[in-house]
């Protein structure tokens, strides 16, 4: 993108006309590779970082929704590209980055936001899923950040974990979710120390609950998708926000991100009176069984 066309550009966010300021620059020659960017958290993710002047590389498997976003950033004057990935693939994820390297010649960021999600207690769930939540969100996360390393540490770049609340406190009917994003949270926290001398930056990424199709998508127990979200989506943060704080700590070198003011006050009762928050978390998520139960009566 051209300082030129830049400077005549006004982008439009979250319905609202917003012209570009410092914040339109600021990731203006940079490349942030994005996982997951077909939907929720990495889509918004894209568009915000593009929106601030990085070159772009879209991955996820589902074609369609790339090549849609791809021309919607093209549209507001930015530049990307999609490279179709399933990040439990290791030849995918080194695809991903030597097409990123091919076409933009360097790596600034890596966003690691691909994920899945699920609903079941351990008691009723078959394996598989446990294996399903683990190859997706931890092992996708490693794999990309192995082959992408090298680039980042060239350009003293950022890996980006989207982790979640539940990387820091448990949440009922959700072990294998839980645990792929506490796997997450050790393995970026360590991958830190490693490189803390090197100029690496790594910021591990805490969402709340935010609204996008993860909850759709989640896994029951045999390893279905449960179809639809058991909670109010219109309630929660939104993508695009979520992605607003993303985009500021990436720019701001920070090391990690907890977001919601939920998710805020749940990690700090967690590590203050992790028994009474036991108690709450099983009511809370008692509350939502309840919902879905009444959801289905009616339907
Ligand atoms: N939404 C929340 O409440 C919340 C809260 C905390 C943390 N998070 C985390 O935020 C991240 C993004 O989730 P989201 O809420 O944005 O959910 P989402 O809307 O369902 O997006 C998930 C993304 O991951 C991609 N994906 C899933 N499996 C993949 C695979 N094997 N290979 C490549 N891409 C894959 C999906 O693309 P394709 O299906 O096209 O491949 C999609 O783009 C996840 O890691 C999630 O755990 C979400």
């Amino acid at each position: 993108m051209t300082n030129r066309s830049m400077s005549r550009l006004k982008w439009i966010r979250n319905g609202r006309f917003y012209r570009l300021s410092e914040e339109g620059t600021r990731f203006q020659k940079k490349v942030v590779v994005i996982t997951g960017a077909s939907s929720g958290i990495g889509r918004a993710s894209a568009l915000e970082f593009a929106t601030q002047g990085a070159r772009v590389v879209l991955a996820a498997r589902r074609r369609n929704k790339l090549l849609e976003l791809e021309e919607q950033i093209r549209n507001i004057g930015g530049e990307a590209i999609s490279v179709i990935t399933d990040v439990k693939k290791i030849s995918d994820c080194e695809r991903l980055v030597n097409e990123a390297l091919e076409a933009f010649g360097q790596i600034d960021v890596l966003v690691n936001s691909a994920g899945i999600s699920m609903r079941a207690t351990f008691e009723d769930l078959e394996l598989e899923v446990i294996r399903e939540l683990m190859d997706t969100n931890f092992y996708g996360t490693v794999y990309c950040i192995k082959f992408a390393l090298p680039h980042l540490l060239k350009q003293k770049g950022t890996v980006i974990g989207i982790s979640s609340i539940t990387g820091l406190a448990p949440l009922p009917g959700r072990t294998g979710y839980v645990a792929s994003k506490h796997a997450m949270d050790g393995f970026l926290n360590t991958l830190r120390l490693e490189n803390i001398d090197k100029g690496l930056n790594v910021m591990v990424v805490h969402p709340g609950f935010t609204s996008s199709e993860i909850r759709g998508k989640a896994l029951d127990a045999n390893g279905l998708p449960q179809g639809e979200s058991p909670r109010d989506e219109e309630r929660m943060m939104s993508s695009e926000r979520v992605a607003w704080y993303i985009a500021r700590a990436t720019y701001r070198r920070e090391r990690d991100l907890v977001l919601t003011a939920q998710g805020k006050m749940v990690v700090w009762l967690h590590k203050n009176f992790p028994g009474i928050t036991d108690r709450i978390l099983v009511y809370g998520i008692s509350k939502e069984n309840q919902k879905q139960m009444k959801a289905n009566a009616v339907a």
